[in-house]
């Protein structure tokens, strides 16, 4: 199949990348001239694994290309993606300004019957929006259709998300637009679940909210355990025994960051409030959340006390492993907040350092490892889980710190191991 990707960030990449190892013959499109630039030179505006080898491979075989040109890529597509942002307005809403520039684009340029999925995140009534867009803009007397295709890909793992996706949620107007977008993904012999566009719309933002509110319950009682003396570890292996409950996706922590479900659950608490269901669930889950790292920093103060002039090495940087994605990520406010206090920052990554030091400048110092993060520190904080810090040698790091004391936002350490090296162990939710 002829199909284009508008957008080429990290769904509409992965997305082209994917489509065209099925076999399609894919065009991504972005009009962000120098992203398209360096993609044509191979290079990656994004750290995603396994994404390089899939574009250098499709590129190679002539099944995927890069284009600034929506017009062109829109003529030689039957089944047209949109996977442009969708990021929050300031009162939470969702800012839909991308979608509809891009649906005034595709209107300027169709020139017969096209598919239009939207893939990016909307809320529910945007399948609507689009159609009408497209109905009162287009040139010539064509028909369309739209349809809602939410991704559910994680970044550091959206490859393999997308060639396994746990399900593929297909929302048509009608039968025979289903049964195209059926067979775009039967490659992939995964479960499908063919419904009407607004319950595709309506299941994105459900998936993500639920997600979100399991994170926020587990953090409440994470710090309900932290002062009865329980163990959040313990609970939620007891919990997860339960088939009902399951243990996935309730680690306790510094709470949910991310491009993704911070502004999903904003987004879903203005749709309640505009069908006059009151959203006070969702509001608690954001309260929860956004308390996570003031209280994180005044455990940090409680035991530092004065935090001025004192010395601190921050571990991860990126809002969660295997990505460079800095957006909304926990370190940016633990730092923020620390600074103010008069703290001298020093900061690793394993991956997302670059990106760092474009939103940080010269805030902080950045390091070359873990070790060196670690020389002269009166603490260190873990902030990301990359799998190299559970990895490390914890002597060495004890050794180059002026104090071995770790407050582990991420409970990667076993207390009991940490205690018996010497270490003053501070984690989330456990003695
Ligand atoms: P992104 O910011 O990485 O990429 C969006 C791209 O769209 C950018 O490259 C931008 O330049 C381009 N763009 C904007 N306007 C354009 C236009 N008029 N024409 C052509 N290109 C244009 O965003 P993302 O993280 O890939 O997210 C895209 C959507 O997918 C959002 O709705 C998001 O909520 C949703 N989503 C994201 C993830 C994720 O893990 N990042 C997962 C599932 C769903
Ligand atoms: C999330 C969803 O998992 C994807 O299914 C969805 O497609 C995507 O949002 C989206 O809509 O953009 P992502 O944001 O990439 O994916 O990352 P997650 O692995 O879900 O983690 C999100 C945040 O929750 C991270 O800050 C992570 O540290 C935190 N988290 C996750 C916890 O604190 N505890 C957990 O048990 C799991």
């Amino acid at each position: 199949m002829n199909v284009c990707v508008i957008g080429t960030g990290y769904v509409g990449l992965v997305t082209g990348a994917v489509f065209a190892d099925l076999g399609n013959d894919v065009i991504c499109v972005d009009n962000d001239k120098e992203k398209i630039t360096r993609l044509k030179k191979g290079v990656m505006p994004i750290y995603e694994p396994g994404l390089e080898e899939m574009v250098q491979r499709n590129v190679s075989d002539n099944r995927l290309r890069f284009t600034t040109d929506i017009a062109e890529a829109v003529k030689k597509s039957e089944v047209i993606f949109i996977a442009v942002g969708t990021p929050p307005k300031e009162n939470g809403e969702t800012d839909l300004s991308y979608i509809e520039a891009v649906a005034k684009e595709i209107a300027r340029s169709i020139d017969r019957y096209k598919i239009i999925v939207n893939k990016s995140t909307v809320p529910v009534g945007t399948g609507d929006f689009v159609r009408n867009i497209i109905q009162t803009n287009k040139q010539r007397d064509v028909d369309f259709d739209v349809v809602s295709n939410p991704e559910f890909l994680r970044e550091g793992s959206a490859i393999s998300d997308s060639l396994y996706p746990e399900r593929i949620v297909i929302g048509a107007p009608n039968q025979n637009v289903a049964m195209a977008l059926l067979e775009l993904y039967a490659p992939l012999e995964r479960p499908m679940l063919i419904t009407d566009v607004e319950s595709a719309e309506m299941i994105k933002y459900a998936s993500n909210a639920f997600l979100a509110m399991k994170i926020s319950f587990v953090n409440f009682i994470a710090d309900i355990c932290e002062k009865a003396g329980a163990d959040i570890t313990q609970v939620v292996k007891g919990m997860g025994y339960d088939s009902r409950i399951g243990s996935a996706f309730l680690q306790a922590g510094l709470g949910f960051g991310g491009s993704c479900f911070p502004k999903d659950t904003l987004s879903l608490i203005q749709t309640g409030r505009k069908f006059h269901e009151p959203p006070a669930l969702l509001e608690a889950v954001i309260a929860i959340n956004e308390a996570r790292i003031s209280g994180f920093v005044r455990r940090i103060e409680k035991r530092l006390n004065p935090l001025s002039g004192k010395v601190i090495g921050i571990l991860g940087l990126a809002f969660k492993p295997n990505t460079d994605d800095m957006r909304d990520a926990k370190s940016l406010e633990i730092i923020a907040l620390l600074r103010n206090k008069g703290v001298t920052l020093k900061v690793y990554d394993p991956i997302a350092m670059d990106n760092a030091k474009s939103l940080l400048g010269d805030a902080v110092a950045y390091c070359r490892n873990a070790y060196e993060t670690a020389h002269g520190a009166d603490a260190v904080v873990v902030v990301t889980d990359w799998n190299e810090f559970k990895l490390l040698n914890l002597d060495k790091l004890k050794q180059e710190m002026k104090q071995p004391i770790i407050f582990d936002g991420r409970n990667i350490y076993s207390p009991e191991r940490m205690k018996k090296m010497g270490f003053e162990y501070i984690s989330i939710g456990r003695r």
